[in-house]
């Protein structure tokens, strides 16, 4: 009865090992969804609060800035406030928010990020495609963890650790900056129920963003303007809106890329859909495809990226669709602000609800590699309204390179070992080894 799960059994498998109690909130969203029974599309569940796994309520309830907030209890902006202090809560919402997205529209374009992605991992790219084109075995979890640690590194201008010799950054050093942004990311672990940190966990947090800080000082003061920390400095964003940022950066962008990398290529092989993509490149670009539509789902009406109906390029489809399944930050949080009725449910200030992304893009059926462009999805898996995730298009150039250099030699892959991350926020593969088939 294969057809009847809303994803690959080991995609299952994986978010039951993040987390067995999200795991079965994410399928009973689904559940829901489909159920005859009807009802409200937004529920009241024990411990947790509202729930949805309505993508049209998901979008309703991140467009409402009045009646929502990411920084009461539930939002990410109420973690954020405890551990680098209240100046946050501007940073995050209001004025300082709307004026913090305005100064950095541009620091990942399309364009920006695909030359970010080329600087800081062509060479290790090169010599990864180099290990499967000798018949070798490949670890993308580790991989990607690597890649994205470069990233970080590249991005906040982490200097070489004293007395380090070699190359820097090397697959060590990357791999230790990646585990020190989970470490701060798995603080939030616990916060499915209250987002009210204890005191030690917010002197492990605020002792992990000042290791990770370190170097933006320095950064900020001198680096060109080519590189992320000068062109904050170029925007007039000061040294602690950028320290901040640079926090943002860490959290909201390690963990997810990597997830996404490997989980999307396992998605690939494991779903036969890699010979789909293969026949498509191989084709070149679909006949009739739609040529890419910028869409707006900003409130203050900026362009939020490229939304490709039936994508030209085969590549970027199975990214699109890759995240659509994937959907790697599975839930959402907002707070309640003023009481609201959404879905048809009475919503009081002061009460959360948890936007079950994952399967509200689920719902649209399973991973097929030349899926258009889902219309009640949109893009949910990157959040939407004010909030929408501003690294969306590094994002896309990430896992777009990977694949690339996968499947670069129209073979086949297959997986020769697997594990799953045990107890982790981000669903995501531990090991994830594969070899041309
Ligand atoms: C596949 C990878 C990623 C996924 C699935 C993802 C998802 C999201 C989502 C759902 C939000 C909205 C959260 C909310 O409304 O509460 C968000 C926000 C954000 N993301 Fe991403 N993200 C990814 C990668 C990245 C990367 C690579 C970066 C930057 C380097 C990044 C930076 C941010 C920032 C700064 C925000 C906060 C924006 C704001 O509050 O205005 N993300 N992301």
């Amino acid at each position: 009865m294969t057809h009847i799960l809303p994803t690959t059994r080991h995609e299952l498998g994986l978010l039951h090992r993040a987390r067995p109690a999200m795991a079965g909130l994410l399928l009973a969203g689904i559940a829901a969804q489909g159920s005859p029974l009807g009802g409200s599309p937004v529920r009241k569940v024990p411990g947790i609060g509202w729930v949805t796994a309505d993508p049209v309520v998901a979008r309703t309830v991140l467009r409402d800035h009045r009646s929502f907030t990411i920084l009461g209890e539930g939002g990410v902006g109420n973690l954020w406030a405890q551990i680098l202090g209240d100046w946050v809560l501007d940073l995050f919402d209001g004025a300082g928010h709307h004026d913090l997205r305005t100064r950095t529209r541009e620091l990942f374009t399309e364009a920006v990020s695909r030359d970010l992605v080329s600087a800081a991992w062509d060479d290790r790219i090169a010599v990864a495609g180099e290990v499967l084109r000798s018949g070798g075995t490949l670890d993308v979890a580790r991989l990607s963890r690597i890649l994205v640690g470069r990233m970080v590194i590249c991005l906040l201008g982490i200097p070489r650790p004293a007395g380090h010799g070699g190359s820097w950054p090397d697959d060590e050093g990357a791999a230790r900056i990646f585990e020190t942004g989970e470490r701060l990311a798995s603080v939030a672990l616990g916060t499915a129920g209250s987002t009210i940190l204890t005191p030690a966990q917010v002197a492990t947090a605020q002792g992990i963003v000042a290791e990770l800080n370190a170097g933006i000082p320095d950064g900020w003061r001198d680096a060109p303007p080519d590189t992320l920390l000068g062109r904050c400095r170029e925007l007039g964003l000061g040294l602690t809106e950028t320290s901040g940022l640079a926090s943002l950066l860490m959290v909201a962008g390690t963990e997810t890329a990597a997830s996404a990398m490997g989980r999307i290529t396992a998605l690939l092989i494991d779903t036969g859909e890699q010979h789909r993509m293969l026949a498509a490149i191989r084709a070149g670009a679909a006949p009739g495809a739609a040529a890419p539509i910028p869409v707006r789902d900003g409130d203050d009406g900026r362009a939020a990226g490229l939304l490709n109906p039936g994508e030209a390029d085969p590549v970027e489809n199975v990214v699109r669709e890759g995240l659509r399944v994937t959907s790697p930050a599975s839930v959402i949080g907002r707070g309640v602000a003023a009481d609201v009725e959404v879905g048809g449910a009475q919503l009081r200030a002061g009460e959360r609800i948890m936007l079950l992304v994952w399967s509200a893009n689920a719902t649209a059926g399973p991973f097929r590699a030349d899926r258009q462009y889902v219309r009640e999805s949109r893009q949910l898996w990157f959040g939407a309204g004010r909030h929408l995730c501003l690294g969306a298009a590094l994002a896309r150039a990430e896992i777009g390179t990977l694949l690339r250099m996968l499947w670069s030699e129209d073979r086949p892959l297959r997986v020769v070992r697997r594990r799953a991350a045990r107890g982790v926020l981000i669903p995501a593969w531990s090991e994830l080894l594969v070899t041309r088939a």
